[in-house]
């Protein structure tokens, strides 16, 4: 049941692909929360079908985006004000990709190829989505742009491998923009890093399983679910959290301050 916090608001959700998505939750609550809003997806998601479930439930439309080309992404931002009927409030970058993760290529043993697509998918193009949407003066006065990110840009986890650099870059992108977007319209940019989460590009992770068990038990709250992490970003879409901007936030259970817990401890007791 939602409580009309995003009535009235128009948005882009990039990335839901199947119903574990973060994407898929985001989109939704905030059509629970009163929200319109158009789904993309790169051309190649949408040979699944399932996104169009989505669109049909949420009713909204579909409108294909290859996230690393700029031609894409000018037509995704000026249809979508076509079609919602006006400027944007709220866009959410909810993409990652490694082919080096993919291809089970060591982080000392990167083909660059690989590391240049995975850092424009994971990382550029969230630049290429904050410069369309500010050439084309898309977005309303204090609407918000955000990105998932994970806490692998700030400690080493060793097999999260390139993504851990796209990630460093996508963060560094949400600050800079975000000051100059800020500069220039109010519009606010943000991170948000989640607990790790069950879905395709999650589980991608080699010992993901073993990972997510271990993150559960460093965390006071636990892990942090998909639909809290939609939670979080529908309140960060909203006018409740007008004066957050250039931030990483954390959602992740306490994760991220926490040296060790008391779970963790008693498994090393002899
Ligand atoms: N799952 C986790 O453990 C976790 C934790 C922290 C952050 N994140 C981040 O959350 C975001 C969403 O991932 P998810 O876990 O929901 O997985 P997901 O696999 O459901 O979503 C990833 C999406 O990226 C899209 N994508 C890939 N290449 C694209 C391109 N060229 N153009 C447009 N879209 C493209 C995919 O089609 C897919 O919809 C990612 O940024 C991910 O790194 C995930």
């Amino acid at each position: 049941m939602g409580n009309d916090i995003l009535k009235g608001k128009r948005g882009i959700i990039f990335g839901a692909l199947n119903e574990q998505s973060i994407a898929w939750k985001v989109a939704e609550r905030a059509h629970e929360e009163g929200a319109t809003f158009v789904l993309t997806n790169a051309p190649i998601a949408m040979r699944m079908g399932e996104i169009n479930k989505l669109a049909e439930s949420t009713g909204s439309k579909v409108i294909p985006a290859d996230a690393t080309s700029v031609e894409d992404i000018d037509k995704l931002i000026v249809e979508s004000m076509e079609i919602l009927g006006g400027k944007i409030d709220f866009i959410l970058h909810s993409i990652g990709m490694s082919i080096n993760v993919r291809k089970g290529r060591h982080y000392t043993d990167e083909n660059y190829d690989f590391t240049m697509k995975g850092l424009d998918v994971s990382a550029l193009s969230f630049h290429k989505v904050l410069q369309s949407a500010m050439k084309h003066d898309a977005m309303n006065e204090w609407g918000s742009v955000l990105a998932l990110t994970y806490i692998a840009a700030q400690r080493v986890f060793p097999d999260y491998n390139d993504m851990a650099d796209n990630k460093s870059y996508l963060e560094s992108i949400a600050r800079s923009f975000g000051y100059h977007y800020g500069v220039a319209k109010n519009v606010r940019v943000n991170t948000i890093s989640q607990s790790p989460t069950m879905t395709t590009a999650g589980s991608g992770v080699k010992g993901f399983n073993e990972f997510i068990n271990y993150s559960e038990a460093m965390s006071p709250l636990g892990n942090a679910s998909a639909l809290a992490c939609a939670d979080y970003c529908i309140s960060m879409f909203s006018d409740l959290t007008k004066y957050v901007t250039m931030q990483n936030l954390f959602h992740d259970g306490g994760f991220s301050n926490t040296g060790v817990t008391q779970e963790v401890i008693s498994k090393f007791s002899d």
